[in-house]
């Protein structure tokens, strides 16, 4: 399939171009870069290996809708693989506007233009973060979704209704959202990885960021929920998986599942696996040999006890399931991580 990736210089969007282009889907990146580097695209291609595999790239925002008809003009494509968003949850609280803007605006417009050229496939990014304070653990697709704590996890929310409501006038469309839920990790090469910017807000970078000498100590945000050692537990998946879910999910574009079925699928892309943050720590330090100074912290606001999932659920129906374990998440992020002590700016 030829596929618009919106958000493809990103951490999940480089990842899965990666994917896409080993199972011989083609891919086309429309990302503004306000939260990533051209040279993750460069890299993904050296992974890629190939003078005859450059991968089209726009600097676009998908809130232009004449730069999108540009693309659109230029590429017949099969289906759209929509990470293009902010993802920042303290930002979100401190500027919801630009939020609700840039996440809800920017994929009306994608959405619109797509269908005006007939492409009416489409795999969004959404998040455990709907889930609120999930009523179930392990968060089967049949939980209700729940009350989110930020705009960022509003705008997820909101937008997989308004992906739900424009199926259901249409039915054309064929609408997948995956439920995302911790990943981390990076390619194995070290080439690619997780590159944000200024203070981490997520466990695994700000690991990393310790551990290469960035900065002196992690803070461990409470040691008093109710789990078995106190701190959060999650459920962490390497970003390798988390890319091969987005081609497994390619199929539901396919007549033969689509057929006789409602045309929106929705799938928690998760282990299954809790660990809690010592469990992380503890891990990261046995597999890599690098210390990791940490103090225990205050919770932080909106954060819940514990998140991960039934993803059962992925596997009978795409066949897809994680293959890495905690290991593999450790490793490659240290691995991307020490190689590229300053991420892509080097
Ligand atoms: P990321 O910030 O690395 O990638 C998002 C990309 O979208 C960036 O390259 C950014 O420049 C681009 N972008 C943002 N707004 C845009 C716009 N208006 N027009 C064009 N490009 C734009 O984030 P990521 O971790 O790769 O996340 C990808 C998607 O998955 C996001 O939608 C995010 O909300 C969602 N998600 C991420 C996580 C996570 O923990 N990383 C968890 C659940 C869901
Ligand atoms: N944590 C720390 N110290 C830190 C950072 C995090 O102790 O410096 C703890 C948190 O309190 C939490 C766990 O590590 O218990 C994971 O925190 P993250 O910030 O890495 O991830 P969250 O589960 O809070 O949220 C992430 C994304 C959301 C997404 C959600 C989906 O940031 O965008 O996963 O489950 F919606």
């Amino acid at each position: 399939m030829h596929i618009l990736v919106t958000g493809g210089a990103g951490f999940i969007g480089s990842h899965t171009l990666i994917e896409l282009y080993k199972a011989g889907h083609t891919a086309v990146v429309v990302d503004n870069l306000s939260n990533s580097n051209p040279v993750a695209l460069q890299r993904v291609e050296e992974i890629i290996n190939s003078g005859n595999h450059a991968i089209p790239f726009y600097k676009v925002d998908i809130r232009d809708r004449e730069g999108l008809e540009r693309v659109f003009a230029e590429h017949r494509f099969d289906a759209c693989i929509h990470f293009a968003g902010l993802k920042a949850v303290g930002e979100s609280v401190e500027k919801p506007w630009e939020y609700y803007e840039n996440n809800i605006g920017g994929t009306l417009v994608l959405v619109d233009v797509m269908r005006k050229h007939g492409c009416k496939n489409i795999i969004f990014s959404s998040s455990a973060t709907v889930y609120g304070d999930p009523a179930e653990i392990p968060i089967t697709e049949n939980c209700p979704k729940g009350q989110c704590t930020n705009p960022y996890g509003w705008t997820k929310s909101m937008l997989e209704q308004v992906l739900m409501d424009i199926q259901k006038a249409d039915p054309e469309w064929n609408v997948v959202l995956l439920r995302y839920f911790n990943p981390v990790g990076a390619h194995p090469s070290g080439r690619i990885g997780e590159d944000p910017s200024g203070i981490p807000n997520n466990l695994m970078p700000y690991i990393t960021q310790v551990a290469v000498g960035k900065r002196e100590e992690l803070g461990v945000f409470g040691d008093d929920y109710d789990t078995p050692d106190g701190t959060g537990v999650r459920d962490y998946i390497h970003v390798c998986d988390l890319a091969s879910a987005h081609v497994a999910s390619l199929q539901c574009f396919t007549h033969a599942f689509t057929h006789s079925r409602i045309h929106t699928f929705i799938y928690n892309v998760g282990t299954g696996h809790g660990y809690s943050v010592l469990d992380m720590v503890k891990a990261f330090i046995k597999v890599n040999g690098v210390d990791v100074p940490y103090s225990i912290k205050p919770r932080r606001a909106g954060d819940i006890a514990t998140c991960y999932c039934n993803p059962s659920k992925a596997k009978a129906e795409l066949g897809w399931e994680a293959k890495n374990g905690i290991e593999e998440m450790v490793r490659d992020s240290w691995n991307w991580q020490k190689n590229n002590p300053n991420g892509y700016n080097a």
